[in-house]
């Protein structure tokens, strides 16, 4: 199996259009101890030829730009991307869809909790119903991903409950909404005859039964959001702590790190990188701790070999 990352950063990316704090000013200005990096996704494939996307960023037009292997090399009109399979609807999963439109064949492949948004949302319906197939994801089951002839890929996928919430944009004003376990968020593995490996960009706590699926894993990208969960508070960014956003901290002691110690996963790699997080800034001792504990930082281009 390949598996590319295409995008790190959590929503918003690194820079995040409106945020003027130092880090993001130093992605701005090109300090190579902070490389921007556009919204996470991750590209997956068998055989180097047929793509699938897990989950389609805002950023996901520059994403294919910057990434040779998934723009079109037969006839006028092609694309190696076979298909996405997502795993929320968060806004930053999504609305790369829209830059798929072009009566392009691919499969949407998610739960029916995801789907159900998109369909909800007619803006989708530009990704016409005939020509692009959208599949459910069965929780807990492994799936074949074809190619939109119907031929098997020479991947699966698996998907699981994790703990998370529903997107921004399905939450009760003034309400802050539960974390639920069930199809609003999913990590997936992904698999071909040889290796496997677990995507999980989004989670609100390790719990016993995902502990157990990911112990002695050979590679997780996990979600990195936060570096403490007050941070975006602290710093005067926002109002809202991870745990409210649906996310788990790195540290802390239900934090990702203290999680991931008794797991023995052989690599361990962050994505979904929020901007205030101060592991995006190679010359940071949160960055010289995190690597001390074994974890890598996804960037942009990030090439895995499986
Ligand atoms: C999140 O990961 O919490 C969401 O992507 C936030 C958002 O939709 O902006
Ligand atoms: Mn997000």
């Amino acid at each position: 199996m390949k598996a590319r990352v295409i995008g790190a950063a959590a929503g918003g990316g690194f820079p995040q259009w409106n945020s003027n704090a130092v880090a993001c000013n130093r992605a701005r200005r090109a300090d190579p101890a902070a490389p921007a990096r556009t919204q996470v996704s991750l590209a997956v494939s068998a055989d180097g030829a047929h793509w699938f996307l897990l989950n389609a960023s805002p950023d996901l037009r520059q994403q294919i730009e910057a990434t040779p292997a998934l723009q079109p090399h037969q006839g006028l009109r092609s694309s190696p991307i076979a298909g996405v399979v997502l795993t929320g609807a968060d806004v930053d999963a999504i609305a790369g869809l829209l830059t798929l439109r072009a009566r392009q064949p691919l499969t949407v492949s998610a739960t029916s909790k995801v789907l159900a948004a998109l369909a909800a949302n007619p803006i989708f319906d530009v990704l016409a119903a005939d020509v692009v197939k959208r599949e459910a994801l069965w929780l807990d089951r492994p799936q074949v991903l074809r190619l939109p002839d119907g031929t098997p890929s020479g991947l699966t996928v698996e998907s699981f409950a994790v703990p998370g919430k529903v997107p921004l944009y399905l939450e009760r004003a003034g309400e802050d909404p539960p974390i639920v376990l069930g199809e609003e968020t999913v990590g997936v593995s992904i698999a071909d005859a040889r290796s496997r490996l677990f995507f999980i960009p989004g989670c609100a706590a390790m719990t016993a039964s995902l502990s157990q699926r990911l112990q002695g894993a050979d590679l997780v990208l996990f979600d990195g959001t936060l570096w403490r969960d007050d941070e975006m508070i602290r710093a005067g960014l926002g109002s809202k702590s991870g745990r409210r956003m649906g996310h788990m901290s790195l540290t802390g002691p239900e934090g990702t790190l203290a999680a991931f110690d008794a797991l023995a996963v052989k690599r361990k790699i962050l994505v979904h990188i929020n901007n205030s997080n101060p592991v995006l800034l190679a010359d940071s001792s949160e960055r010289a701790e995190l690597e001390a504990a074994g974890w890598e930082v996804a960037y942009d281009g990030m090439s895995l070999s499986l």
